[in-house]
């Protein structure tokens, strides 16, 4: 069997398993890290490393764990986020009672409790839903979890820290504030439908790893999950060219609203 059929058909089979469509991402970049973990696994072909995925769940959790880097950190970027905090946030608060806010793709929580801390410091934390989502169980659990190593609180602000973790042995826990705020939910954005009327859209650092067609299709389910004048927030990679076709204009640097009317 050629190399190419070969990972093609591991595609398919796993596209029939679990819904996940490789081919929707990028396929230079997803093939070098799965080659990486297949090898380091002693399989020679796409073929013998599915049989083993099928037989064992530890070695596909690990596969959803590589497919995509899981990183994420507190305030990413953070002036981006004083941007949403000082501005976006404000203005939306004063234009409804209630905030629904959706964190797509937010890997081990980092995104979502950084949204709970800057809306609880608006005194909006109990006028707002926050869900957040991912396509990795495993990492949904740690989110859950909220339990986090100090380095990846880098960013938090200190009068912050202080406020929203408490030190557990070597860790940091989230409060039970933030935690009981936030809804964490499976769901793969390339396949799912999506929820509507959101006021702002977090999602941020997976859309890189997307085919073009994959963008595009997912930028027109975002902006129809938003309300006309909600707000989309890119990774700083991640700009989107010609927003006016999907119906956004640039609101800042990574921020996209969805055009009223
Ligand atoms: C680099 S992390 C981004 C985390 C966070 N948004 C941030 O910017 O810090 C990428 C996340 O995208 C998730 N992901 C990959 N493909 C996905 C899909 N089709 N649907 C939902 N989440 C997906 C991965 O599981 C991973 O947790």
């Amino acid at each position: 069997m050629s190399e190419d059929l070969d990972f093609n058909l591991f595609i398919q089979r796993m596209k029939d398993k679990t819904n996940i469509d490789l081919s929707q991402y990028k396929e230079a970049q997803m093939k070098r890290r799965l080659t990486t973990l297949r090898q380091k696994h002693g399989y020679n072909t796409f073929e013998l490393y599915w049989r083993a995925i099928e037989q064992n769940r530890s070695l596909m959790n690990e596969f959803l764990d590589r497919m995509t880097i899981n990183v994420s950190e507190f305030w990413r970027n953070p002036n981006r986020w004083e941007v949403l905090q000082s501005r976006f946030l404000p203005e939306m608060l004063q234009r409804s009672e209630r905030l629904k806010v959706w964190s797509a793709a937010c890997s081990t929580g980092e995104e979502p409790y950084t949204i709970a801390m800057i809306l609880s410091e608006l005194g909006a934390l109990g006028k707002a839903s926050v869900t957040a989502t991912d396509l990795d169980t495993v990492v949904l659990e740690k989110a859950k979890e909220g339990q986090y190593l100090e380095r990846s609180l880098r960013d938090v602000p200190p009068a912050y820290r202080q406020k929203y973790f408490q030190p557990d042995e070597g860790m940091y826990a989230v409060s039970d504030k933030l935690k009981n705020a936030i809804q964490f939910k499976q769901q793969n954005l390339l396949h799912d439908a999506f929820d509507h009327s959101f006021d702002l859209i977090v999602c941020r650092n997976v859309m890189i790893y997307f085919t073009e067609e994959a963008k595009h299709l997912l930028y027109q389910k975002f902006a129809a999950a938003l309300r006309p004048g909600g707000l989309l927030f890119v990774g700083s990679t991640e700009q989107i060219f010609s927003p006016s076709q999907y119906g956004f204009e640039s609101a800042d640097t990574f921020f996209y609203r969805r055009i009223e009317g």
